[in-house]
């Protein structure tokens, strides 16, 4: 391979591809991009800014945004936004601007620039069909809107942030009309990804499904 090598997981809100990407990741050795992560990050700055929802302020925003990753922590014009960014209302905002074209072209390089060596697990919306459509594996992750709420009341939970299930399943449910319907890069299952429905199945068991996909395809690629 002369190229890093670069795994992608893509799936619905809520569905644990964050936290699969994160342990495959750690598991590896590799580098880690949660894409999400990018849009909630400028979803955040256009709420403070109160930009309105015009590509042209969007796209200024996203090329200017001054943004780092350090071990957990996701930091905003170098102010610590890492709890802020998961709040459901930055969620849903962060759904609404990255459906347009220009704000998505805005942060492709951002994106393509984590491809480094040793490898890149990265998680999102389109991380297998649009931005790594070359990635050496692919998984698309699925489970139902209400599982997913499920998992998400009790992640918020564990942050100290609490929600009602009820509006948790219907922000949900919005999010992903928005992330499907989308015209440029929605949600969908790119070509070549091994799907996995989560539903009833552990952490630990989707995990094990995954490594053991990518250590026989990475192994029959000729690289780790
Ligand atoms: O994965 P998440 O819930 O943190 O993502 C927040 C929103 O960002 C999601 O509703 C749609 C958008 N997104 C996207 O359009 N493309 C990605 N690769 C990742 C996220």
């Amino acid at each position: 391979m002369n190229h890093p090598p670069v795994i992608t997981i893509d799936g619905p809100s809520g569905v644990g591809k964050g936290t699969m990407a994160t342990m495959l990741a750690n598991t590896l050795g590799w580098h880690f991009l949660d894409s999400g992560a990018l849009y909630r990050l400028l979803a955040l700055k256009v709420l403070r800014v109160g930009a309105g929802l015009v590509p042209v302020q969007l796209v200024d925003i996203a090329k200017n945004l001054d943004i780092y990753f350090k071990d957990t922590r996701v930091y905003l014009d170098n102010e610590d936004v890492t709890e802020a960014i998961r709040q459901e209302e930055v969620g849903l905002a962060a759904s609404q601007t990255s459906a347009f074209p220009e704000v998505r072209q805005a942060l492709l390089e951002r994106q393509r620039a984590f491809a480094q060596a040793p490898g890149l697990v990265t998680d999102g919306r389109d991380m297998g069909s649009v931005v790594f459509p070359n990635a050496d594996v692919k998984f698309y992750l699925d489970a139902s809107p209400e599982i997913r709420a499920k998992r998400r009341e009790q992640q918020l939970k564990a942050s100290g942030i609490s929600v009602k299930f009820g509006d948790l399943l219907e922000d949900m449910q919005k999010r992903d009309r928005q992330d499907k319907s989308r015209l440029v890069a929605p949600l969908v299952v790119p070509q070549g990804a091994i799907e996995i429905d989560t539903g009833l199945l552990s952490k630990e068991q989707v995990f094990e499904k995954i490594l053991s996909e990518v250590k026989s395809r990475l192994r029959s690629n000729g690289g780790v």
